[in-house]
């Protein structure tokens, strides 16, 4: 979709904003560039729109190189989103949004209508068009800063860190927003940011560059973590990424056994019987009520006569990943995790170590060629089909996406299956 091809820029005063950068776009998919600050992310998202010409190499779009396409007509079909959401200050919210239908000589009243529409989609209330950036929230101003990039419906989005000025919990909502966004648009999009767990967590695939404007490693976000190009990336994805590699691991393949569970109603003797330090209530219906520690139980009467101790958290086989359910049996007083199925009821219980062992066997990731990860040269989306970007669609018509990229099984909205072997990751599925 989007191709570059030994593209460098180099600015007068001897700098190198990006060096020989080869890389190839899947059409539909969230390819986040990220990288220290100074290493060229911005200056190559703005060749995408020809904000920034190259100064050696080519980009091309859906096949054609991007300077045979006058400019504006190349903006046309590509949305751009900047930190702190850039919106004219002396016009409403709808008047922002509806700026580019206007320049595209839709007439006032038709471009106010889908600016309405679009100020929907992302999730604001109508009681707010009428208002001046002034005074909406940084969040709100953002999300009009995507409404407005989205006037025109065009099939490629750019965006340079659209989320970075505005405090963790907006953010959260933002990124979650952002993601089902996507599911509905299935734009091309190329979104800057210097934050890892952005990268991690918004990216089909991620491109990591190093200062001087040269491009580390590009792969899935779980490839990233578990096969890192090099000490850079490894150190720039982080010294926990064992862990986090997990949230791309569905729990619901994880072994678990059946466990010392009991009924509320079972004597405190039955529990006693099971020969084990901690039993586990449930209730009619099989759901989880609380531990019980045997050591410290009546002589007499049943379980619900007993102070359970909290759960801590369960895990759900029917949505959450690996990560939760070793962070289940960490925080359990059994040291045990509880696994529900969709209904809540008990599915069964592991410990850490059952666990480990099982993720250890399942999250060896395989290799998409050889055992070298993608790098500088040539990189191609790692769900792309060799030769798909020049497949020659009209230009202007948003296809269908490409093959979306992995997403944490509960960090995102994403369909992709983890691209893990073994029993637990085998299955793909949806988020959450
Ligand atoms: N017009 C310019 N003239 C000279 N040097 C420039 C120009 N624009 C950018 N640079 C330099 O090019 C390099 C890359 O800049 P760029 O803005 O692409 O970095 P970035 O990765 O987006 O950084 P940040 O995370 O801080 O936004 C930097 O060293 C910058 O100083
Ligand atoms: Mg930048």
């Amino acid at each position: 979709m989007i191709k570059f091809d030994a593209v460098s820029k180099n600015y007068p005063n001897g700098t190198t904003a990006v060096d020989a950068l080869s890389l190839e776009l899947a059409e539909g998919g969230i390819t986040v560039l990220v990288g220290p600050s100074g290493c060229g992310k911005t200056t190559t998202l703005r060749m995408v729109n020809r904000m920034v010409e190259p100064s050696a190499g080519t980009v091309s779009l859906r096949g054609r190189d991007i300077r045979e396409v006058a400019a504006p007509e190349l903006r046309r079909g590509i949305g751009y989103v900047i930190q702190h959401a850039g919106l004219f200050p002396h016009r409403t919210i709808l008047d922002n949004v509806a700026t580019v239908p206007l320049l595209l000589g839709w007439g006032r009243k038709k471009a106010r209508k889908r600016a309405a529409e679009l100020l929907e989609l992302v999730g604001l209330p109508a009681t707010m068009a009428k208002r001046y950036p002034y005074q909406l929230s940084g969040g709100q101003q953002q999300r009009v800063g995507v409404a407005r990039a989205l006037g025109a419906d065009p099939p490629v989005l750019l965006m340079d860190e659209p989320f970075s000025a505005v405090d963790p919990i907006v953010r959260g909502e933002l990124q979650a927003e952002f993601l089902r966004l996507q599911k509905e648009l299935h734009k091309t999009i190329v979104f800057v940011t210097h934050d890892i767990d952005e990268a991690i967590k918004l990216g089909d695939n991620i491109a990591v560059f190093r200062t001087g404007g040269r491009l580390a490693q590009f792969d899935t976000p779980e490839r990233l973590l578990a096969h890192p190009a090099d000490d850079f990336v490894a150190g720039f994805v982080g010294q926990d990424r064992g862990i986090r590699r997990l949230s791309f691991v569905q729990a619901s393949g994880l072994p678990l056994r059946e466990g010392p569970v009991l009924p509320v109603t079972a004597s405190v003797a039955a529990a006693r019987a099971l020969d084990e330090p901690w039993v586990l209530a449930v209730d009619a219906a099989r759901r989880p009520l609380g531990w019980a520690a045997v050591a410290g139980l009546p002589v007499g009467g049943t379980l619900a006569d007993v102070q359970l101790a909290p759960l801590g958290h369960t895990f759900s086989l029917a949505g959450d990943s690996a990560r939760a359910a070793l962070d289940a049996a960490l925080l359990s007083p059994s040291r045990l995790a509880v696994g529900v199925d969709a209904e809540g009821a008990v599915a069964g219980v592991a410990d850490a170590y059952e666990l480990s062992a099982a993720m250890t066997e399942t999250t060896t990731v395989t290799p998409a060629t050889a055992d070298t990860p993608a790098t500088a040269d040539a990189a191609v989306a790692p769900g792309a089909t060799p030769g798909a970007a020049e497949a020659g669609e009209p230009a202007g018509e948003p296809g269908e996406p490409g093959e979306p990229g992995n997403r944490p099984v509960d960090g995102g909205a994403g369909a992709g299956g983890p691209r893990v072997t073994g029993p637990a990751g085998a299955k793909g599925g949806e988020g959450r």
